[in-house]
Formats: structure tokens, sequence, C-alpha cells
């Protein structure tokens, strides 16, 4: 089968683990300080906070916000659950916001200006117009980026990460993501306060700075055991080295699919990033009619083909936050028919070929049928 997703793990890989397997720290050593510097480097934020996923992530980066019982937070439906349950998971509200079909992203013009927070997903990588919502006045109090599909994704007020109209931004590193750690994740920050509360919730609150004698440390707040481990600190930093030649190679698969698309009225093809802007490329999910025909052709001939996402509203454990499907035209209408097609840094040219004559034979199938 060729899989929608799959890391790209070379030797240099395989060595910077090796080497933490052969030093004295498996976890809470100097690793994870050099993978947090290099995701600060990528991101060109001040502070980063490596984290045990990117759920982790999101749930640590709404308690340090401050987000909690009372408070509403709305975000895209169009995403993977975590995004909603980061609100869940501290107690707040969670509400649904449809898309937009231009980009696939939350609607920011149906952001209703009462509410406390915004996670905002950058979906398939293509990031959310921060910018706009800022200028336009309508900032939430808190807003959350959820960078789960996007980094080095840029955007005109620079890199994905930046936090230049957000306050925090979440990362994962899932093997299916651009850069892996096996599991992993991380948060974003410029604020040092927002770096240091993130510090202590992944490691169960403690406090160290408390006075003599050495061992002496107090637990303040509630926390969690969130850290990552240097073995996939290591991975993480070496995979960031080729965080560039990664999305280059994305860039080769997407405009080749393009190529082969672009004229074939059945397919719509995914947003192109504005100009002066670079898309993650996490995803390339088109749109077609016959969708569940179409997934079904390209399953039976080995190509793995996945629909991102199930709106999030349509999981029974959402049912309290629920409105009727129909509120969600848009999302409604993108889940109905979108198909993410293979978009990996190893997918062979033989293997985009199949892909693209297997997807071009499912079409005509339809179109004859
Ligand atoms: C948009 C989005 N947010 C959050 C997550 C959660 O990340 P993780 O699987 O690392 O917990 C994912 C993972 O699939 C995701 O796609």
């Amino acid at each position: 089968m060729i899989p929608y997703g799959h890391q790209s793990i070379d030797e240099s890989d395989i060595a910077a683990v090796v080497e933490v397997l052969r030093s004295d720290y498996l976890t809470q050593g100097p690793v994870i300080e050099r993978f947090e510097a290099a995701l600060c480097d990528v991101t060109g934020a001040k502070y980063a906070v490596a984290v045990a996923s990117g759920t982790a992530a999101l749930h640590a980066a709404a308690h340090v916000a401050g987000l909690g019982p009372g408070d509403l937070v709305v975000t895209s439906p169009l995403s993977f659950a975590a995004s909603a349950n980061a609100a869940r998971y501290v107690g707040a509200d969670v509400a649904f916001v449809d898309i937009d079909p231009a980009t696939l992203n939350v609607d920011l013009e149906q952001v209703p200006r009462s509410v406390d927070g915004l996670i905002a997903v950058h979906y398939a990588g293509l990031p959310v117009d921060l910018a706009a919502l800022e200028s336009a006045g309508r900032r939430p109090r808190i807003v959350i980026e959820d960078a789960a599909h996007a980094i080095g994704a840029v955007t005109p007020d620079g890199l994905v990460g930046n936090c230049a109209h957000s306050d925090l931004c979440c990362f994962s590193f899932h093997p299916v993501k651009t850069v892996t750690t096996g599991e992993g994740g991380a948060i974003t920050t410029n604020s040092a306060k927002l770096a240091d509360a993130l510090r202590r919730f992944r490691h169960h609150g403690i406090e160290r700075d408390v006075g003599d004698p050495a061992w002496r440390y107090d637990i303040g707040e509630l926390g969690w055991n969130y850290r990552l481990t240097d073995i996939a600190a290591a991975l993480g930093a070496s995979q960031l080295e080729r965080l560039d030649a990664f999305l280059k190679a994305r860039e080769a698969i997407a405009d080749r699919y393009r190529a082969a698309f672009k004229d074939d009225e059945r397919v719509l093809l995914p947003p192109s990033p504005p100009h002066g802007t670079r898309h993650g490329l996490h995803l390339f999910p088109i749109r077609v009619g016959h969708r569940d025909e179409i997934y079904e052709h390209l399953r039976g001939a080995g190509i793995g083909v996945q629909v991102h996402y199930v709106p999030t509203y349509r999981f029974s454990s959402f049912s309290a936050a629920a409105e009727p499907y129909s509120a969600f035209p848009e999302t409604e209408r993108a889940f109905s028919t979108l198909l993410s097609l293979p978009m990996y840094v190893n997918l062979s040219l033989p293997e985009q070929r199949s892909v693209i004559d297997e997807l071009r034979c499912a079409l005509d199938s339809q179109t004859l049928s």
C-alpha cells in the first residue's frame, strides 16, 4: 500500500538517536534544549517548549493561556479532534465556526466578537490569515495556533510559529507530519512567562528555585508528565536540519499533482498559498465528486488515500457542542468531497505516477457510469 503520509528517516537521524542511547540521559538531558533552540530557529519564536505530543502541546497552551471554565473557545470543525479537545481539557466550552471554502481554514468573518479564545488550525499547512483578523479588530483575548500541519510554512509576517498574531503556537511531530520525533509536540511563544508556565506544566508543576537545600522543590500547581524524551528530541533535532529539503520535496510532489490535474474539471485542487507565503504541505487534499467510490477504487489499487477530516461536531462525544450539521454548509460540502492523496518526502516518481494514473482511471469509471 502506498500510504498517504510516511516519515523520512536517514542514517544521520539513526546516528543521532543512537548517540543519546549511549549517553547518560535518555530523558531530561541536554538534547531537549538543543531541539528547542532548533525549533526557535525554524519558527522565529523566542521560546520553544517540547512536549510529548501535539495534543499535549494544545492542552498545555490552553492551560497556560488561562482558558478555563466559563470561557468560550472556537475552532475549525475541519481538523483532528485534538484542536477542539484543547478547550475541553481545561473545562472551557468549545463551539465550531464554518470554514471558508477558498482556504478550507476557519472563516474568520464568522468568528464571533464575543469569544474568549480561538484555536486557529492551519489546515493541510496553509496558514490562517491571523493578521487580517487582527487588523479587522476581531482578535479574541487568546489566540492559539494549531500548526500541527504547518511547520516551515511562511505568512506575510514571517515563519509560522513566530506568534506574530498569536499567544502560542502548537506543533505535532507524529510520523505522518513533516518532521517527526515518533510521538512528540512543541509550543512556541514570545512570552518568557508563558514559556516558564509551559515548562512547569509538562513537569508536574514542579518549581525548583525555592531555596536551600538543593533537593527542595515546590509543586504549586497541578501539572502533568508531558515531557519529551531526549531520544525523541535527538530525532527531531536531526530532522529539523532537513526541514527545507523536506518542504522542497513536498513542493515538487504538489507541483506534479497540480500539473497532472490542472485542466481536469473533475478535480478541485487544494488552494495555493498567496504570493510571498509558503504552504506547509502536510496534506494534499483534492475535492472530487463520487468521493466514496473513488476512495474505494484507489484503496483497492493499493493507494492509501484518506479523508481529512470527519468534522469534529459529528463525533458523538461532541454532541453537547453540536448545532445541526446544516449550520456548517461549507464544512459539510468539503467533508463529502475531500480526499487526501499521498504526500510524503520519499514518494517515488513511479509511485506518484501510479497514484495519478489510478485516480484518472477512477474518475473515468465514475464519469462513464
Ligand atoms: C490539526 C491537528 N492538531 C493536533 C493534532 C494532535 O497531534 P498528536 O497526534 O501529536 O497528538 C493533530 C494530529 O493528527 C492534528 O492533525
